[in-house]
């Protein structure tokens, strides 16, 4: 999604500005452009193509300046052509006095492009964006903080933007409402950022600026207003840097990195866990988890497939009623308001539009029992909330999630039997006994990372298809649907998954001898069931590929692919198995030849609706 940078200096700060762009490039953009004072003018470049070519650009015209902004753009309004990419000037580029990036959708953009094409503005992109920088300059008379207040106050929908003006070039102002945006205080020079990642290098004490907010950084200074017009202290955080995470090491791409970073990094989000107590997700936690008896589970993508599993452990072993929705879905439909509800919001990355405002959604309808389970902990989901788990994934630059994924069920798990333990429905001895076989996990991860050169050889087929279907039953229903996720966001190769139950009622219609059918088969209580569904797919000579485990009887045969996961793994398994197609999408987006960690279209943050 799109990314600001933004900094006032007393040093050459375009070199600065491009390596924060670099540092944002992993969440998806189609173009990139900075805007920076250069002797006693603003002066831009924008690129449809990478940082890189930026990069070279600024660097052969010689660009240096002491203030600037820069952005990297993931189409809303308008196509990713150079008109549309930020910076945008006003009121034109000969003669510009306003320089504006944004992230972010303002919904009244129609009608404020009326008001000011009627005072004479020329519009020179389809963007939302360029209304702001015309508004902005519209407003101004000699204070640019003055003109951002009054052009934010006519706003309506998401932002966080950052604004320079020729003739103030010792300042950038920003502001944010629903986007975020944050400080880098550095020696004698400040920087914007939407993303603290971005400043990683320049500085690690960071401001979070809350919804409302405006802000003037300068060199020597920053200055915050807050909503109600009122000067404010925000907190300076010293926020860990994520500098060197972003190396691809031996690994050919950052998704291959992070799968095989799992055993580590579930680990890592297991650190600490001595026993199975409510504490682990706050000092509240054993107060809240007593005063609910029902769960709401809000989430997108695969954080939702992960709360589907989630579903299935906490009714199983907390006894406790399970609602799982799709958080953009979720503040949109009627729904019944319980106030002894716990939501639950999951996220890798804790920016993501809609599950905050389905969080929010739900605080207004008088759910206020909430807690987060994400992998970064200075979001803005997990200051939302009032309970959270930190995965400790490490940052994921790969648009598909992976390691964020089996993370993200290792909290669950946590939570399903700390919510037991509560309610009553778990004993100490039990607790243990679940405890002893998650850390298991990291070793059976890596038993299944071992069988990447089988997948390998199933993965070289499914380049060749342009479809794939994707069977489970129960608590492997959920890994089907993330597995087919997978492979469609990377690969392209278009797959749609299904309870195994259901073929018969529509899908089984597919299956020919042309059709892969990927089935995540463990041996578990419906086993005997799902073998019955997979006869119904040979008897339609479709071709069969099951993952399953050590003790299945289910063996190889003309049009019967196996490979057996080492082990068997009880409630875990969606574990193990979500591992196995994550190779198997990995390497056939590899054979396909697609930009395996910036797949079409997709970012990896999704701020807006
Ligand atoms: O950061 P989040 O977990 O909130 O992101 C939710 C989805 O956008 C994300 O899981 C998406 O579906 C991934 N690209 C899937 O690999």
């Amino acid at each position: 999604m799109c990314g600001i940078v933004g900094a006032a200096a007393s040093r050459n700060i375009v070199p600065l500005l491009i390596e924060g762009l670099s540092r944002l490039e992993y969440r998806g953009y189609d173009s990139c452009g900075l805007a920076v004072h250069h002797e006693g003018s603003l002066v831009r470049s924008r690129s449809t193509s990478r940082v890189t070519d930026l990069r070279a650009t600024v660097t052969e015209a010689g660009l240096g300046a002491f203030t600037g902004i820069a952005h990297t753009r993931w189409a809303t309004h308008g196509a990713p052509v150079t008109a549309n990419a930020h910076p945008h000037f006003s009121p034109t580029e000969s003669q510009a006095r306003i320089a504006v990036v944004h992230n972010g959708i303002i919904e009244n953009h129609d009608e404020l492009r009326l008001t000011l094409q009627q005072a004479g503005y020329h519009f020179s992109s389809q963007t939302d964006t360029e209304v702001v920088a015309h508004l902005i300059d519209h407003l101004y008379t000699d204070d640019l903080l003055e003109a951002v207040r009054q052009a934010v106050a006519s706003l309506k929908g998401t932002y966080a933007i950052a604004v320079l003006s020729s003739t103030e070039p010792h300042r950038v102002i920003g502001a944010r409402f629903g986007s975020p945006l944050v400080i880098g205080v550095g020696a004698q020079e400040h920087f914007l950022a939407s993303d603290a990642m971005a400043l990683a290098g320049v500085t690690d004490r960071i401001v979070y600026l809350h919804d409302g907010d405006l802000v003037d950084i300068q060199p020597g200074r920053h200055w915050v207003i807050d909503a109600d017009g009122r000067e404010v202290e925000r907190p300076v955080l010293t926020v860990q840097a994520h500098s060197g995470a972003a190396e691809l090491g031996p690994y050919r791409h950052f998704m291959q990195k992070e799968i095989f970073e799992q055993p580590r990094s579930v680990s890592d989000t297991l650190e600490g866990v001595e026993a199975i107590v409510p504490e682990l997700f706050g000092d509240t936690a054993w107060r809240v988890f007593q005063a609910i008896d029902s769960v709401l589970i809000v989430a997108c993508g695969t954080s939702y497939y992960a709360g589907l599993v989630a579903r299935y452990w906490i009714e199983l072993l907390a006894g406790l009623p399970v609602r799982v929705e799709i958080a953009s879905e979720y503040r949109y439909n009627p729904s019944v308001p319980d106030p002894s509800t716990l939501v639950v919001a999951i996220s890798q990355s804790g920016e993501t539009a809609d599950t905050l405002a389905a969080v929010r959604h739900a605080q207004r309808l008088g759910m206020t029992h909430s807690l987060a389970i994400c992998n970064v902990a200075t979001s803005a989901l997990v200051r939302e909330t009032q309970l959270s788990y930190i995965t400790r994934a490490g940052i994921e630059i790969g648009v598909a999630s992976t390691k964020a994924f089996t993370t993200q069920l290792t909290a669950l798990y946590l939570l399903a039997l700390s919510l037991a333990k509560v309610h009553g429905r778990q004993n100490d001895e039990q607790l243990n006994a679940h405890r002893q076989a998650l850390r298991h996990l990291p070793a059976q991860i890596s038993a299944v990372l071992a069988l990447e050169p089988q997948i390998i050889g199933w993965a070289e087929q499914f380049a060749r298809k342009e479809n794939a279907l994707f069977l489970g039953r129960g608590l492997h229903y959920p890994i089907a649907l993330e597995g087919a996720l997978k492979l469609k966001e990377i690969s392209y190769v278009h797959a749609e998954a299904y309870p195994a139950g259901e073929l018969k009622h529509g899908p089984l219609a597919l299956v020919t001898s042309a059709m892969p059918v990927v089935t995540v088969a463990p041996n578990d209580a419906l086993i005997e069931k799902l073998k019955s569904n997979l006869q119904e797919v040979r008897a339609r000579d479709g071709q069969l590929y099951v993952f399953t485990d050590e003790d299945t009887l289910i063996a190889p045969s003309a049009g019967v692919h196996v490979i057996r996961l080492p082990g068997h793994y009880g409630l875990l398994s969606p574990i193990p198995h979500a591992v196995a197609l994550q190779l198997l999408a990995y390497h056939t987006a590899v054979a396909r030849g697609t930009d395996v960690d910036r797949p079409r279209n997709l970012a990896k943050s999704v701020t807006v609706e």
